[in-house]
C-alpha cells in the first residue's frame, strides 16, 4: 500500500523581501514536519502573468489564507501536487489568482512539495523531479553582473542585464567559483573606468554603473575574458534586454531612455542582431516586446545556431504559449519563473513542453527574493540547463549554495548540464 500523508495546518504570515517590500509566507505542518515558503516579486512583469496579491495588497492575500484556505487544505495529501494544485484554482476561481494571489498559490504549492519530500525522506529535487518526469541534472548558474533598466536608478544602462555563465565545468563548485570571480573582478574594473563609481548595485546585486550599454558589454567582456585565462573555464556572455519595459504601445517605439535611443521594430531587431554580432552574445532574453512571437522567430533563424534566443515576459511560464512559440520556432530557450502562474504543476507543464521542443529550460529568481534555496531544487527537479539567480547578496547566493549542497548530497548520482 502507498503510504499516504496530510497537511495537519496550513497558515500564511506576512514577511519581507529583498526590497524590502511585503510578501507572503506559508507554512504546512504534518505532525512533526514543518514546510516553509515565502513568495518572490518581480519589477519588471509580464501582462500576462498571474495576479500577485488580492487587490495588490499582500496582507489581504494573507487574511484570505488564513481565513479561507487553510481549513480546506487541511487533511489534503501534499504529495498530490496536482490536487493541491487543482483545490488552489477551485478556491480561486478567476483563472488568474485574482482571489487568493498568484503568490499565495506559489507558496502553498511549493511548500507542499517541499513538506511531501521531507514526510518521504528525500530531498525536494528528487521529489520534483519525479512529479515532473524530467531527468533531474544541475544547471549552470546564469549570473547577473551589470544591470539597469528598471532594476537601477538613473544613468545606468537601458539593458536590464549583462548575464554571464560557465560552457561546461567538471563541478559545480567551479561554476559558482566563476560567476563570482566575474562580479568580483567587475567591481575593480569598473572602479577603475567610471568616474565617480561608489559599486553601487541595483535589484539583483549587479553592478549599476553610469554607463551606456556599449560601454557595459565592453567592460563585461574584457573581465570575461581575463577571467577564463585566469581560471581555465569558457564563459560566456548574456544579455536581458527586457524589451516589454523599454516599449510604448501608444507609439510602438523601443525607448531607450539612457542613450536617447528611439527605435522601432525593426531598428529593435537591427540593434539586437547588432549587439549579438559585436559582442559575441551567447544568450539573449526578451530582446522585444511581449506580443511580438514573430520577431523573436527572426531572430531565432538568423542566430540561433550559436545563441539562446529567451522568452521570459513572452512566455510567462504558459505551458500553451511555449507550445505556440514551439511550433514557429520563436525561441530556443525559456525563462521558468513559478510565480508567473502560481502552481508547481503549471511550471511542471511548462517545463515539459519546453524539453518536448528542444527549447533549453532556465529556471529564474525574482528581483525581490528571499533568502530561501527551494528555487535550487526546482531547477534540479526540472532538469534546468541554466539556474538565473543573480550572483552577489544573501538572497541570490542562497540558491547557488543549496545547489552546492544538492550535489554534494547527490554523490555523483546528478549530471551537469553543458551548454556548448
Ligand atoms: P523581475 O525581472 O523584476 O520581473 O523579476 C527579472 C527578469 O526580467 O528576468
Ligand atoms: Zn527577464
Amino acid at each position: 500500500m502507498v503510504e499516504s500523508f496530510k497537511i495537519d495546518s496550513a497558515r500564511a504570515r506576512l514577511v519581507f523581501d529583498s526590497r524590502g517590500d511585503a510578501t507572503i509566507e506559508v507554512e504546512l505542518k504534518s505532525g512533526k514536519t514543518t514546510a516553509r515558503v515565502a513568495a518572490p516579486a518581480g519589477k519588471s512583469r509580464g501582462k500576462r502573468e498571474v495576479e500577485y496579491y488580492p487587490d495588490n495588497n499582500a496582507a489581504e492575500a494573507v487574511s484570505v489564507f488564513n481565513s479561507v484556505v487553510s481549513k480546506r487544505l487541511a487533511g489534503r495529501d501534499p504529495a498530490d501536487q496536482r490536487g493541491i494544485d487543482e483545490l488552489l484554482t477551485e478556491i480561486d476561481g478567476t483563472g488568474r489568482f485574482e482571489k487568493i494571489g498568484g503568490n499565495a498559490a506559489y507558496a502553498t504549492s511549493v511548500a507542499a512539495s517541499v513538506l511531501a519530500a521531507r514526510l518521504m525522506e528525500k530531498q525536494p529535487y528528487e521529489h520534483i523531479a519525479s512529479l515532473s518526469g524530467q531527468k533531474p541534472q544541475i544547471p549552470m548558474p546564469l549570473g547577473n553582473v551589470l544591470g539597469g533598466g528598471s532594476h537601477a536608478g538613473e544613468g545606468a544602462p537601458d539593458i536590464q542585464e549583462v548575464l554571464v555563465f560557465p560552457a561546461a565545468v567538471d563541478e559545480p563548485l567551479e561554476a559558482v567559483k566563476a560567476v563570482v570571480a566575474v562580479h568580483k573582478a567587475l567591481g575593480s574594473l569598473l572602479t577603475k573606468r567610471v568616474p565617480g563609481f561608489t559599486k553601487g548595485r541595483g535589484d539583483e546585486g549587479a553592478y549599476s554603473p553610469n554607463m551606456t550599454n556599449e560601454e557595459a558589454l565592453a567592460a563585461v567582456k574584457e573581465t570575461i575574458e581575463h577571467v577564463s585565462d585566469e581560471l581555465g573555464i569558457q564563459l560566456r556572455m548574456g544579455i536581458d534586454m527586457a524589451a516589454s519595459s523599454l516599449y510604448s504601445e501608444a507609439d510602438k517605439q523601443y525607448n531607450h531612455k539612457r542613450s536617447g535611443k528611439t527605435l522601432d521594430r525593426r531598428g529593435q531587431i537591427e540593434y539586437v542582431g547588432k549587439l549579438i554580432e559585436e559582442y559575441g552574445l551567447r544568450y539573449v532574453e526578451d530582446p522585444l516586446q511581449e506580443d511580438d512571437m514573430q520577431g523573436f522567430a527572426e531572430l531565432r533563424k538568423s542566430y540561433g545556431g550559436t545563441t539562446l534566443i529567451c522568452g521570459d515576459d513572452l512566455l510567462v511560464t504558459r505551458a500553451e504559449l511555449v507550445k505556440e512559440a514551439g511550433k514557429i520556432g520563436a525561441v530556443n530557450a525559456m525563462i521558468i519563473k513559478p510565480n508567473q502562474v502560481g502552481t508547481l504543476t503549471a511550471t511542471i507543464e511548462a517545463a515539459r513542453e519546453a524539453t518536448s521542443y528542444g527549447i533549453a529550460k532556465i529556471v529564474s529568481h525574482r528581483s525581490g527574493e528571499t533568502c530561501d534555496g527551494v528555487l535550487a531544487h526546482i531547477a534540479v527537479g526540472l532538469g534546468a540547463n541554466l539556474i538565473k539567480a543573480g550572483i552577489m547578496g544573501g538572497e541570490r547566493i542562497a540558491k547557488a549554495n543549496e545547489l552546492l549542497r544538492i550535489w554534494e548530497s547527490s554523490r555523483g548520482s546528478l549530471g551537469l548540464s553543458r551548454l556548448a
